[in-house]
């Protein structure tokens, strides 16, 4: 059984559709990208997953469960991590009260020592203001709160979006260490090239609908896929 699969799921804020039937599945431990021009519906369908997009028609099903039914909270709590696109830290609050606010965390005090042996910069800095960290230390951070609550799936945003060249090959990097820990993670990139070289497979969207789908060297390899959506990342 795959830990997540989305069939048909369409959908959007107002009157017409962004998502417009889209099927997708994310199998145990697998790192999966979507990628896709920019306003194609890729952080609407993580709102999607979520339960953030007002109206929303289709299957979603995790680890068994159908998830429209679930308030956002609640799908949290079932084992699904998301570090949106933007605003994904309290910048006033310090790096330890950023871990201490993530509700329905079990064994708090153990899982933020956790954190921080597995983020040593967020160590050193635990006592300072979010909003004084550097790009790669917040996107840190934000990682850090999304898998606080242990989740079997982690939904990621252009987690590489706004950070300097040379921090990009760290947070996939990071990325890459995720199915050792249990978690598979859904990773939106415009860096698609990079992202799918850390990935077992992907989907490029474009106007709300999967375009292309495959393994990860396969959409590598494929000359529409390079033409269209491999530009220069
Ligand atoms: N909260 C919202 N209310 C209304 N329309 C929205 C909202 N969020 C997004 N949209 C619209 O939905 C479409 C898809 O947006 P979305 O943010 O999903 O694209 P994206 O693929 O993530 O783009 P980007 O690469 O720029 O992040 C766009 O036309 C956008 O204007
Ligand atoms: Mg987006």
């Amino acid at each position: 059984m795959s830990l997540l699969e989305v069939a048909g799921i369409a959908g959007g804020y107002g009157e017409a559709d962004i998502l417009r039937g889209i099927d997708l599945r994310i199998e145990p431990g697998e790192i999966v990208t979507v990628a896709g021009t920019n306003g194609a519906g890729k952080s609407t369908l993580i709102k999607a997953i979520m339960g953030l997009v007002p109206r929303c028609r289709g299957r979603v099903v995790f680890d068994g469960r159908d998830l429209l039914s679930l308030d956002p909270e609640d799908r949290v709590g079932i084992g699904i991590g998301y570090v949106p696109q933007v605003a994904n830290v309290f910048g006033t609050l310090s790096v330890l009260d950023n871990l201490r606010v993530v509700e329905g965390v079990a064994g708090r005090a153990a899982r933020i020592r956790d954190m921080l042996d597995r983020f040593p910069a967020l160590a050193e800095r635990r006592h300072v203001a979010a909003r004084a960290l550097s790009g790669g230390e917040r996107q840190q951070l934000a990682f850090a709160r999304a898998l606080m609550s242990r989740p079997k799936l982690l939904l990621l945003d252009e987690p590489t979006a706004a950070l300097s060249p040379n921090l990009v090959g760290q947070v996939f990097a990071l990325i890459a260490t995720l199915p050792g820990h249990s978690a598979a993670a859904l990773l939106i990139e415009q860096r698609a090239r990079q992202s799918l070289a850390i990935s077992n497979r992907g989907y490029i969207l474009d106007s709300g609908r999967v375009v292309l789908e495959g393994p990860a060297p396969e959409l590598l390899g494929d000359e529409r896929m390079a033409r269209l959506y491999l530009g220069g990342g």
